[in-house]
């Protein structure tokens, strides 16, 4: 698979994106068996930041920066840095954050490159890789070059089952369920009120599928519907870095990926899906009191 869009060679894009992800990765894993604790708190309370989050994304600006010093950064833990070569990245250095914190394995490093505006509404994503550091996995996809993904090994694990460890093995969505056996992904914001209306939405979607799974790492949730293990996601308020990278594997491994009102998605809404199950969904959803 080799593309060029804005000049760029898409192969040797998701290489270094795949690089500094995969280093990422093991550089924060390795932080955090050496111990873990809050270093500030963000919006609210529970919105909190360690160390490890930022000297990550320290790693990662320092590592984009000797290889492409044109290109823009958009990340979660650092003011954002305009760039003169029309691409950005986009990083979430750990998403997941509280997952990290508490030793629970579900977390993960998202990054993406992204053409045109820093805008989810407006840019056209390019290439997207999310590192589940616990498992080993790397999901990745281009533009136009489908999804995949490698590592880990995990049995019983959707599209990678079977494959031995470094395989990599195409991602598709599940196809042709129906809403009433769908296994939905979501997760819910930091602010109180914003988690009182996801409750009130969730109590009308809930009786409606099969169930609800939320992990704590929309990323993760992303790669896990891209990889036949959920059959749908929704979220409401997802920040660009949360979403940039799992939005592009999703709609390579065949989901459709929207946001509300028919719109792309963004930070007001992110649903994704199958075609046919999306606008269920969406249906349910807007039933539900979700602004769709
Ligand atoms: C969070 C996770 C979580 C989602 C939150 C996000 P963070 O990101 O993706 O699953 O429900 O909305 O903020 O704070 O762990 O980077
Ligand atoms: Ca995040």
């Amino acid at each position: 698979m080799t593309g060029h869009v804005a000049s760029v060679d898409l192969d040797q894009l998701l290489a270094l994106a795949r690089d500094i992800a995969v280093e990422a990765a093991q550089f924060a894993a390795a932080a955090r068996r050496a111990g873990v604790e809050v270093a500030a708190t963000k919006s609210t309370p529970t919105d909190v930041v360690t160390a490890t989050d930022r000297d990550t994304e320290a790693l990662i600006r320092e590592r984009i920066l000797a290889a492409r010093p044109d290109d823009g950064i958009l990340g979660e833990e650092d003011t954002a840095r305009i760039g003169a070569s029309g691409l950005t990245w986009v990083v979430d250095p750990i998403d997941g954050t509280v997952n990290f914190l508490y030793g629970l394995p579900s977390w993960a490093v998202s990054i993406a490159v992204v053409e045109g505006p820093a805008d989810p509404t407006s840019w056209h994503a390019l290439v997207g890789v999310v590192v589940n550091a616990s498992t080993g996995e790397v999901f990745e996809a281009s533009a136009g070059g489908g999804a995949r993904v490698s590592g880990g090994g995990v049995p019983g694990a959707g599209a990678g089952a079977g494959a031995g460890p470094d395989a990599p093995q195409v991602l598709h969505v599940n196809t042709g369920v129906p809403l009433g056996r769908a296994l939905v992904g979501t997760g819910f914001g930091y602010a109180a009120e914003r988690r009182r209306e996801q409750a009130e939405v969730l109590l009308g979607v809930l009786p409606r599928v099969r169930d609800v799974r939320r992990n704590g790492s929309a990323a993760l949730e992303m790669c896990a519907l891209a990889s036949g293990r959920l059959d749908a996601f929704y979220e409401r308020g997802l920040a660009p870095w949360d979403h940039a990278a799992g939005a592009l594997i999703l709609s390579e491994a065949g989901a459709r990926v929207g946001g509300p009102r028919g719109g792309r998605a963004d930070e007001e809404l992110v649903v994704a899906a199958a075609p046919g199950l999306y606008e269920e969904l969406v249906a349910a959803l807007a039933d539900a009191g979700e602004g769709v």
